[in-house]
């Protein structure tokens, strides 16, 4: 704020003539400045929002099958993958440094971790330790923008159509596997082929009937 203020003084200070009629304007943009700067700030902190990532924990209150199912999967565990001595030998292999602590670093932490550098996503092990790892918005959108506007225990019967225009990515298909799955990641070659049947039964989750039909 104190830097805001100073700007403007400076500028009055400055030779240049800025006619009277225009300060109301000058005014008015720096309080909207100041207003969005706030805005925005509260937005990292408040959890559920619009557009927000709101954790593997936040499913878990109506998912419990498929979040104790997907808890044993590689892609939860991933990233324990960037911690020095872990797979040590398979990092050597691909030029990598086994004793480097890589839990820090941002070429591996898009993939190994749920919404790096997004709002409500990872941010460090120690301030978001629930969006290490692969977890459930990766698949299938930031919930922030679905979880109680549409999809809600009051009205358990809603459209999946209703959910995907609210943000549900339902069901999540290859090009969603594709953001990680390629060949930017140290482990596969640019020969790099994901078929999409075989590993979405290997390594998702499983798979529960639920109650409702939801249409599609
Ligand atoms: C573009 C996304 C992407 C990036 C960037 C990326 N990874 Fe990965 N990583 C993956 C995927 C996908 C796999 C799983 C590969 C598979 O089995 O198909 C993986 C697997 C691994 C594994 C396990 C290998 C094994 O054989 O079990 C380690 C260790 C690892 N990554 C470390 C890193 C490190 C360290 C970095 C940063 C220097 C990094 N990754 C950057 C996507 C990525
Ligand atoms: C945000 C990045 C990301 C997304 C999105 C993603 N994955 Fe992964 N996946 C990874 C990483 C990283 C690993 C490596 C985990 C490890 O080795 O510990 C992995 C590992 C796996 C594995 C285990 C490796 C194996 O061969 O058993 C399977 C299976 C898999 N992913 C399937 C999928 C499918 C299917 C999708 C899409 C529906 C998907 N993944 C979406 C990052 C991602
Ligand atoms: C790696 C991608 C991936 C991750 C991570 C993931 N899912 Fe899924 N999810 C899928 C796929 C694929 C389907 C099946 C879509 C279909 O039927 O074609 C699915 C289906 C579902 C369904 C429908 C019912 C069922 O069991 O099939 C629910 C509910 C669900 N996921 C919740 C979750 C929750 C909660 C988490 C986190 C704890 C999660 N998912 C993590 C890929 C993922
Ligand atoms: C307040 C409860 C609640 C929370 C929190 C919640 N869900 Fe759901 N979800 C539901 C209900 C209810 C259904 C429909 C269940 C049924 O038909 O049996 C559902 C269905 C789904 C489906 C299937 C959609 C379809 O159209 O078939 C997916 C995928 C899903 N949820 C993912 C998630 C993910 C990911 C999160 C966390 C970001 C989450 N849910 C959080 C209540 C919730």
């Amino acid at each position: 704020m104190a830097e805001e203020n100073k700007d403007v003084s400076e500028t009055k200070a400055m030779p240049l003539h800025i006619p009277e009629n225009t300060w109301p304007v000058i005014v008015i943009l720096v309080m909207l400045a100041l207003g969005a700067l706030i805005y925005y700030s509260f937005g990292k902190h408040e959890h559920v929002s619009q557009g927000q990532f709101v954790g593997p924990g936040k499913c878990k209150t109506c998912h419990e099958k498929q979040y104790a199912s997907w808890k044993k999967t590689r892609m939860a565990n991933s990233f324990n993958m960037l911690r020095p001595g872990v797979k040590g030998q398979e990092k050597q292999m691909v030029g990598l440094n086994p004793d480097k602590d890589y839990t820090q670093d941002e070429t591996c932490l898009p993939c190994h971790t749920t919404g790096y550098g997004l709002v409500g996503g990872f941010v460090s092990i120690e301030k978001t330790p629930d969006m290490a790892g692969v977890s459930c918005e990766a698949c299938h959108g930031h919930g922030g923008t679905y979880v109680s506007s549409v999809m809600s225990l009051n009205e358990p019967k809603f459209q999946t159509s209703d959910a995907r225009k609210a943000g549900l990515v339902y069901p999540p298909t290859e090009n969603v596997c594709r953001v990680c799955h390629n060949a930017r990641s140290p482990y596969v070659g640019m020969d790099y082929k994901f078929y999409y049947d075989e590993r979405v039964k290997l390594g998702t989750h499983e798979h529960y009937h639920l109650k409702y039909e939801h249409g599609r």
